[in-house]
């Protein structure tokens, strides 16, 4: 049992529970389990503090039991107020001896001060989804960035950030950028957000998307998977995109391609997936129809202009969990998911634990490579490199039970020149 009591988590008792639920990912973490096996053996991460500020879900949890079966001594904190699985934050303390600092709909303060205390952790590598360890070491803890070999990122969000960072001759340590690997970005931002997007907006409003004018706004990984899944439940989906090639490439998907004023007037339900600010304004709340449904599965909490709906309204009510109605002055009525933090992790359980194991074992390799590499890598934004990516589609194939091809020594060669087959 418990050795460790460094945490701060809702309820222990909820613990079985939790359990249970890691165990069930877990079936479906087969390359992560073979890595967590690996580590066992080899301790690669002997002795290293790390630091993870990461969303507290069942998949997380199985990627601390492989940090700390590699010999980390591992925290962890969360990445959002509303990610945390309560039950799951119980089991990594009780059951398996892993600092947890997190709680779900914690305030502001309390997600802060559940940050400060991975921080204090001491660590030496970091690992973060969307930078805000990272941004609290580059701030208030200045003087820790010395002691800390690397740190990896998990989403687009979070990249963005830290190549600012790097841009501006800042960056304090290197940074290995998980979601740049396809074996993340290919799968877990497109097929993992796009179902559990869905299966959140579903959770918490109980609609039927058949028939329905689904809205997502922007069209990258996380969009193209929310647009896809949206049209498989039989709604007519709108794309809105500020990026022509992008927008170019809805269109040929079989979209419709509108400007957000536009769309605003003829949705049922709007998806934001941009990563951007602003993308939902009060210009287009005033346009939209009584009973228009609002979500976001961005990384932060800035893509529908929440203060202007409260402004707008002249009156709020708790609708039904994790939506809240939002009466306007003309009586139309607009509902907004999951406080407008991102949908697929508040108001349904994040991405299925099968896409997570690709994402997870990048991270576990990654925290394995930085140590092996620390004495050649520079305060860089680096690629997970190509070498670990392949490894990672080659083992989930095996999983799978899917064979494939090998080129012939003949094709290689063919492949490789540039004077034959005219
Ligand atoms: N919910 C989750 O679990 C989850 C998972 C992965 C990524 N994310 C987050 O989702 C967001 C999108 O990630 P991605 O990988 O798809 O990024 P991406 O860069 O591939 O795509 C973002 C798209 O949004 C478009 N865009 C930007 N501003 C816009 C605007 N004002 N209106 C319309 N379109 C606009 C861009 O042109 C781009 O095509 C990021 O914040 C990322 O961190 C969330």
């Amino acid at each position: 049992m418990a050795t460790t009591k460094r945490y701060d988590v809702k309820d222990l008792a909820l613990t079985p529970e939790g359990v249970r639920r890691i165990q069930w990912a877990d079936r479906q973490m087969p390359v992560l389990a073979a890595i967590r096996e690996r580590f066992e053996r080899e301790q690669p991460l002997s002795g290293y503090r790390i630091s993870a500020c990461l969303h507290v879900t069942t998949e997380t949890a199985n990627l601390a039991r492989t940090l700390k079966a590699g010999g980390a001594d591992v925290v962890l904190c969360a990445s959002n107020p509303l990610s945390t699985q309560d039950d799951v934050a119980a089991a990594l303390v009780e059951e398996y001896d892993i600092a947890c600092f997190a709680i779900k709909g914690e305030d502001n303060d309390t997600y802060y001060s559940h940050i400060e205390a991975a921080v204090d952790h001491k660590p030496q590598l970091t690992m973060d989804d969307g930078a805000d360890v990272i941004g609290v070491l580059h701030s208030a803890r200045r003087e820790q960035l010395g002691d800390i070999i690397a740190g990896t990122e998990e989403t687009t969000t979070g990249v963005i950030r830290l190549k600012a960072l790097e841009a501006d001759g800042k960056l304090g340590f290197p940074i290995i950028a998980v979601n740049e690997a396809k074996t993340k970005h290919l799968f877990d931002n497109r097929y993992g957000t796009g179902q559990s997007t869905i299966d959140g907006i579903i959770r918490a409003t109980n609609d039927l998307l058949a028939g329905k004018r689904f809205v997502v706004c922007g069209y990258g990984w996380v969009g193209r998977g929310v647009a896809s899944r949206a049209r498989g439940m039989g709604a007519h989906v709108i794309v809105t995109e500020v990026d022509p090639m992008r927008a170019l490439e809805a269109a040929m998907d079989g979209f419709e391609v509108l400007p957000m004023a536009r769309a605003a007037e003829i949705g049922d339900i709007f998806c934001t997936a941009t990563g951007d600010k602003g993308v939902i304004t009060a210009e287009h709340m005033e346009r939209m129809k009584d009973g228009a449904i609002l979500s976001n599965t961005g990384h932060f909490d800035v893509e529908i202009d929440k203060g202007a709906l409260r402004s707008l309204a002249t009156e709020t009510r708790h609708a039904r969990e994790f939506v809240e109605e939002f009466t306007m002055a003309d009586g139309r009525r607009l509902y907004l998911v999951a406080e407008g933090r991102l949908v697929n992790l508040g108001a349904a359980e994040g991405h299925p634990a099968l896409v997570m194991d690709m994402s997870f074992a990048n991270q576990a390799l990654a925290a394995e490579y930085a140590v092996q590499n620390a004495a050649s890598l520079e305060r860089k934004v680096y690629p997970v490199p190509d070498e670990i990516d392949r490894e990672i589609a080659r083992l989930k194939l095996a999983t799978m039970g899917i064979d494939i091809d090998q080129l012939t020594e003949e094709q290689a060669k063919y492949l490789a020149s540039w004077d034959e087959g005219t």
